[in-house]
């Protein structure tokens, strides 16, 4: 049994726009009487100053959603922690399987990014997740298991200060979900490795993700390891991620 707060976390990806987000964030930042979890949105790195500014002493945190492997310096493109860390990012998604898929991030670069973040006072929010072809060939938990390994190697005691986002690649963006007795099993595995890492892993939240969604939030939840989600698609529509907060509130 992880933490008692249920943690929420809306990744936008790359959607968006300055009209869009004011109309989204407003009427998010409307519903939230009753909700009482944790509840963070994770914006594309142009629009964090517009999300600060709207979410500024709202109970809705801002995230952002990858930060880079360097301190500063020469690497054209990139974001730092230290850049995140001036619009009062709290959360920062690492090693995201669309970063791991499209833009080659090995577990040691995801392990650095979570470093970076550790050291400028943000919570990474670590992925892990199988592919369709390790989920068929029985290899989910060797392989998150992998992913989580190379975390802790580098960022040692820090762990506990982490989140931990399990998404089944398979279950990104498709409507195919783990079942909550699935996702259970890997949420186990992964608590039993954080147990093993550090004395403190009770409060590493692991959410899980993968078209979660208004009518499927309760069952994966009601799950003993299952501290959270970390939502995609549904997060873009207000009523939609005000019905998972209400959810997670009870
Ligand atoms: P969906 O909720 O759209 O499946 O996306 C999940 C995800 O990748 C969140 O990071």
């Amino acid at each position: 049994m992880g933490m008692s707060g249920k943690l929420m976390v809306g990744n936008w990806k790359m959607n968006g726009s300055l009209a869009a987000n004011t109309s989204l964030l407003s009427e998010l930042l409307s519903g939230m009487g009753g909700v009482n979890c944790l509840a963070a949105v994770c914006v594309p790195a142009t629009h964090l100053a517009q999300a600060q500014s709207l979410l500024a002493g709202s109970a809705l945190a801002l995230g952002a959603q990858d930060v880079s492997a360097h301190e500063s310096g020469a690497y054209t493109g990139e974001v730092s922690a230290a850049m995140l860390r001036d619009f009062a990012v709290r959360y920062v998604i690492v090693g995201h399987s669309e970063r791991r898929q499209f833009h080659g991030e090995t577990d040691t670069v995801v392990a650095h990014k979570a470093q970076r973040a550790l050291a400028a006072g943000i919570t990474p929010i670590v992925c892990v997740g199988e592919s369709l072809a390790e989920h068929e060939a029985g290899q989910t938990e060797a392989v998150v298991k992998r992913q989580l390994a190379a975390v802790i190697h580098t960022n040692g005691h820090c762990i506990s200060e982490i989140v931990v986002a399990y998404e089944p690649v398979w279950a990104i963006g498709t409507g195919l979900t783990a079942t909550p007795e699935q996702a259970q099993a890997v949420h186990a595995v992964l608590r039993a490795q954080l147990q093993a890492a550090t004395a403190h892993s009770q409060r590493v939240p692991i959410l899980y993700g993968g078209s979660m969604n208004a009518g499927n939030v309760a069952g994966l939840l009601a799950q003993p390891d299952v501290d959270g989600g970390l939502i995609g698609g549904a997060s873009l529509k207000a009523p939609d991620f005000l019905s998972m907060l209400k959810a997670a509130s009870r």
